[in-house]
């Protein structure tokens, strides 16, 4: 279990074993790849980021982060890996979020793209996201760079 602050200086407990906090999460967010590229959505309010959202009524976390990616990228996904799992205790509540790893197969254009403006690829993630106000507050604590040593290490085969 890995303990730090998010962005808005709320305490956020991440774990990479099998769903630590809850077996029902009601968030999830996917760390994509498309064609050997980081596959980003920028959301019209909060900025560059990982697709994710909410899990739907009678949906599963899985089924989420494929109609996420979806909605907010055009991607359809052809692998999807649990990553981990992180508990954040906001202001206004607690939430907890599953972390995927997704692999896209292609790249569907799409009339919309929900809250999002659609796609966006980079070759390699910026150094300095922490300070750059075009990426959203969700890629600025540890949960991204402790959630891509994960993918380096144990799921290698797939970046
Ligand atoms: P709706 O208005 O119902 O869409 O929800 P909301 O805007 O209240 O946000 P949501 O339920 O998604 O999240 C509640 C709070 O949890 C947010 O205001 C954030 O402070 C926090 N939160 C949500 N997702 C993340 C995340 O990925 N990382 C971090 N650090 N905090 C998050």
């Amino acid at each position: 279990m890995i303990t730090f602050r998010d962005y808005y200086d709320n305490e956020v407990r991440l774990s990479f074993s099998k769903c630590p906090f809850s077996r029902n999460p009601k968030h999830v967010w996917v760390i994509a790849r498309y064609k050997d590229k980081w596959l980003l959505t920028r959301h019209k309010d909060r900025g560059l980021e990982f697709p994710g959202g909410k899990v739907e009524p009678g949906e599963t976390p899985e089924e989420a982060a494929i109609r996420e990616v979806r909605e907010e990228t055009g991607g359809i996904v052809s692998k999807l890996e649990y990553v981990g799992q992180y508990y954040v205790d906001g202001k206004g509540g607690s939430i907890v979020k599953n972390i995927y790893f997704a692999a896209v197969k292609e790249l569907a254009s799409q009339t919309t793209y929900y809250e999002t403006e659609g796609p966006v690829l980079y070759d390699q993630l910026p150094e300095n996201i922490k300070n750059d106000p075009s990426f959203s507050f969700m890629m600025k604590d540890g949960v991204l760079p402790n959630s891509l040593t994960y993918i380096q290490n144990q799921l290698q085969e797939w970046i």
